[in-house]
């Protein structure tokens, strides 16, 4: 089920700018008998994301009533909002006067395995880096390349999530996730002012940290080795909420406390899907 502009249908005008550039910007939001969860801070971060880009953004109203009509009466699902600059302008320069499109599409809930959450899972150091670029940094926009790269990288260990370094060996994120980690009593994740996504699942475990660890989080530089030194590491995203991570490459790593009280408390607060 897909609503462009509102209307029930799944074609776009090939001369859209999302297709052209990836002028856009997007959000996935997990959806719970019949709910899209935390909706608020995901049209909170999709009007942002639009402002940087001097999109012209939707009225969050709109958004949210067509979001409404596409989880009607779904027990579990995902949707997909993606908010393109609409088409027009010369080349790459943007037409001041253009139409942003708005797609709201609906797919069925990836069944991840129970063992993800409740186990870990094994992570993979992806050999595709992240670009630097301050201006499109902690964006959730549509130019996803780097992410389709590292997907399709070659893992004989097939393994369900990689990390994704810049050009500098800094840690920056998960291929679709956000990462943390627990050291010294402190949670900590990388700074994302120069790239990476800055995830909603990522705010709710910042805000959340205090009342978890007694202690303020950081938003620091980390590299592999504070990953594998750490008391405890796990990945976070709108989707699979919190995987704590047992193993990155062929080191093993503790499955923590930490990683279980943030799950459980982002569950009960209504943030993050439960069985
Ligand atoms: C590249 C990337 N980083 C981080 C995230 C986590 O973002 P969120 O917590 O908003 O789902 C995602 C989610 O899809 C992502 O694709």
């Amino acid at each position: 089920m897909m609503l462009i502009n509102g209307h029930a249908q799944t074609n776009l005008p090939a001369s859209d700018r999302g297709l052209h550039f990836g002028d856009g910007v997007f959000e996935t939001i997990a959806v719970q008998a019949g709910r899209a969860l935390c909706l608020e801070r995901h049209l909170g971060r999709l009007v942002a994301g639009c402002a940087r880009l001097s999109i012209a953004a939707p009225e969050p109203g709109t958004l949210e009533e067509e979001c409404a009509r596409i989880c009607d009466g779904q027990e579990r699902a995902v949707v997909k909002l993606m908010v393109t600059r609409g088409s027009g302008g010369r080349g790459y320069a943007p037409d001041k006067d253009a139409l942003p499109t708005r797609i709201v599409a609906r797919y069925p809930w990836p069944q991840y395995p129970a063992t993800s959450r409740n186990e870990g899972v094994a992570v993979r150091i992806c050999e595709t880096r992240l670009g630097r670029n301050a201006r499109l940094a902690g964006i959730k926009h549509l130019n996803r390349l780097e992410q389709v790269l590292a997907r399709g990288e070659h893992d004989p260990g097939q393994r369900d999530e990689g990390l994704m370094l810049d050009d500098r060996d800094r840690v920056i994120e998960g291929i679709m996730s956000n990462v943390f980690i627990h050291r010294d009593g402190r949670l900590c994740t990388p700074d994302l002012s120069e790239c990476g996504v800055a995830g909603i699942m990522r705010d709710l475990v910042l805000e959340a940290s205090r009342e978890v660890t007694g202690q303020a989080p950081e938003c620091t530089q980390l590299d592999v080795a504070d990953l594998i030194t750490a008391d405890e590491c796990f990945l976070t995203n709108s989707l699979i909420g919190i995987w704590p991570i047992k193993a990155i490459e062929e080191k093993s790593l503790r499955v923590g406390p930490v990683a279980r009280a943030l799950q459980k408390l982002l569950t009960e607060r209504g943030a993050m899907t439960h069985d």
